[in-house]
């Protein structure tokens, strides 16, 4: 059974030293994802080469808008940007545990 959420709550409960694993449903590929070092999940995917579309990058326009297939992320704060059911905003959030994406 798949978990899925996006939450947004405070972030008091978010372990920043944990590393998360981050897998991109179209290549296989797994990456770390590492809250010391990337403040927001399109920062870990940028850092590994992953192309992902963004403007704003503060929750408001959409444009980085990617499918959650599994696991839970955390918003820094509530984005404003519409994102149906699954979506997730990577330039405002973080994962809460290992993840799975199609980008
Ligand atoms: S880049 Fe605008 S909502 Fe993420």
């Amino acid at each position: 059974m798949l978990k899925l959420a996006a939450k947004t709550s405070a972030t008091s409960s978010y372990n920043m030293k944990k590393q998360y694993l981050i897998h991109i449903r179209q290549n296989g590929s797994t990456l770390f994802s590492c809250s010391s070092v990337h403040r927001t999940l399109l920062d870990s995917l940028e850092a590994h080469k992953v192309p992902v579309a963004f403007q704003c990058r503060s929750g408001y326009c959409g444009a980085c808008r990617l499918l959650l297939l599994s696991g839970q992320v955390k918003y820094h704060q509530e984005p404003l940007a519409f994102i149906a059911n699954r979506e997730i905003l990577p330039c405002c959030c973080l994962p809460l545990d290992d993840i799975e994406l199609e980008v």
